[in-house]
């Protein structure tokens, strides 16, 4: 299961990075407001990053598979012309750039227009099985289905399994980004179930890295080791 992580900030970003391994990165319109920095100066700075770490590709392909980073175009464009223009725009500055689009009508016509000139895709606020499906017939690079606004909404969050079985049953190369993850249950849960990626913010990454039996098992190995025979 890859992981990518959910941050806009430069800083957070290097060390998922270095220290985790990380494999990409999302962004969406809170995280770019919470980085401190005007939209373009984000996209711009990730840029550059890329290039500086030598994860940039040479090609579209190449960059959107090696590191890919979404970017999310501004939320308030509602025709798809309007959302083509922007993501053009965007995904100028780096071949690992993925565009964002809500999954709403014009939308899924935007992102199926993007996906024909060779501008990869990341269908994002899904929902629903009925919402992942046309996401994938169009051949969207991603879809990102929000699990954590799901279940905090009190909903269960099974329908990302019923989303790997659909995509499964159609062999549909649209790979899934269980978003807004919230705790290293649901990162467990849905690698169980096949989901291609996770996103989640630096803190969520950490707090899964540890359980409490391992503190607890770390203190009886300390103190055996202290009292050994010397
Ligand atoms: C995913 O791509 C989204 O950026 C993200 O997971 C949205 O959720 P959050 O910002 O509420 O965590």
């Amino acid at each position: 299961m890859k992981y990518f992580l959910d941050s806009a900030k430069l800083d957070e970003i290097k060390y998922a990075y270095e220290m985790y391994g990380i494999d990409g990165v999302t962004t969406n319109p809170k995280h770019i407001r919470n980085s401190g920095k005007p939209f373009m100066q984000c996209v711009k700075d990730i840029a550059a990053w890329l290039k500086e770490e030598g994860l940039e590709g040479a090609t579209r392909e190449e960059g959107t598979s090696r590191f890919p980073v979404s970017f999310e175009i501004n939320p308030h464009l509602e025709k798809w012309e309007e959302i083509v223009e922007a993501a053009k725009e965007v995904s100028s500055y780096s071949n690992n750039y993925v565009i964002k689009i809500p999954c709403c009508e014009q939308g899924l016509i935007a992102a199926r227009k993007l996906e024909n000139m060779g501008i990869r895709t990341n269908v994002t606020l899904v929902f629903s099985v009925s919402q992942a499906i046309p996401v994938a017939r169009l051949g969207a690079k991603f879809v990102s289905p929000f699990v954590g606004w799901k279940e905090e909404s009190g909903d269960p969050g099974d329908y990302i399994m019923d989303i790997v079985e659909a995509y499964r049953n159609y062999d549909y190369k649209t790979e899934i980004i269980v978003a807004a993850v919230r705790n290293g249950r649901q990162i467990g849960d849905f690698a169980v179930a096949g989901a291609d990626i996770v996103t989640a913010g630096l803190d969520v990454y950490k707090k899964s890295f540890e359980h409490p039996f391992t503190g607890h098992g770390l203190g009886i190995f300390r103190e055996a080791w202290d009292n050994t025979v010397k």
